[in-house]
């Protein structure tokens, strides 16, 4: 369709010097208002930022970025019409399918975060299928946030931890700051270095709560299916140009 495709610039191409961030969290947002501008079904906004997520991942494995996570559905999102929610879904299926062979190719990682026990069936299948073929790879880790919220990934924690503990695993002074964190979903991924959110909001939404404390936010009025790489060049240049102190003085 003639509004997904987009002309390849040379500055794709670019090379970024000084240190990458090892990982990169996007909250991918402004799917329905870019629609909406369009007149549009919101359904073809989600669909038009599928493209956008193609194209982030591709030049994050380029760039050597190791982790890329995706917020692509919040566990608030289920209160969205029944349509869409399963216009979303439809689309996670398609995109699997479609993309896996290619992601596979290039090096990727597919793995996810967030309770997919919830989402329908086919859509668990090809995550866990997609995870159990891409496990081995060496390029940039996706990974998709799917009925993610980090109130409930810290409740899922808690939960976790008094289970080992009611079997005696665990003893009280054992939970440490590191020790919890390997409750969570993210157990074995670094923190996000910086959080992406396009679209104008400026607000978290229940992302990643435990895990942006030290992260950089970098913020854009582009709707996601607008986002191009030279806006992730952007948002990685505006970072690397950021004093990160943790607490300490420098
Ligand atoms: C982001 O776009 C996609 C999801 C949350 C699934 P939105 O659908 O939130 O787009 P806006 O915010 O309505 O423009
Ligand atoms: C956040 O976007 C969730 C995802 C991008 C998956 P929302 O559009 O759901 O967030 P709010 O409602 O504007 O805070
Ligand atoms: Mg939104």
């Amino acid at each position: 369709m003639f509004f997904l495709s987009r002309k390849k610039k040379d500055s794709d191409q670019k090379t970024i010097s000084g240190q990458m961030p090892r990982h990169i969290a996007i909250i991918m947002d402004g799917n329905g208002r870019w629609a909406k501008e369009r007149r549009l079904p919101r359904a073809m906004g989600h669909k038009a930022g599928v493209e956008t997520i193609r194209e982030i991942v591709k030049e994050c494995n380029r760039l050597g970025i190791k982790y890329l996570t995706l917020y692509a559905f919040s566990t608030e999102n289920w209160k969205r019409p029944e349509d869409e929610v399963s216009s979303l879904m439809q689309l996670l299926v398609e995109f699997l399918k479609k993309e896996l062979d290619e992601l596979h190719k290039n090096n990727v990682v597919v793995n996810h975060i967030g309770d997919i026990s919830k989402l329908p069936e086919p859509c668990q299948v090809e995550l866990r299928n997609a995870y159990i073929r891409t496990k081995n790879n060496t390029g940039v880790t996706l990974n998709l946030a799917l009925n993610y919220g980090g109130r409930n990934e810290i409740v899922f924690a808690v939960r976790k931890i008094l289970t080992d503990y009611s079997r005696g695993n665990i003893k009280v002074g054992d939970i440490t700051e590191e020790a919890f964190s390997r409750y969570l979903y993210t157990a074995e991924i670094p923190d996000p270095d910086i959080i992406i959110r396009p679209s104008g909001e400026q607000r978290i939404s229940n992302f990643m709560l435990w895990q942006c404390a030290y992260s950089e936010f970098w913020y854009s009025n582009i709707n996601w299916p607008d986002f191009t790489v030279q806006d992730l060049h952007k948002a990685i240049e505006d970072y690397q140009n950021r004093d990160r102190r943790f607490g300490a003085v420098k």
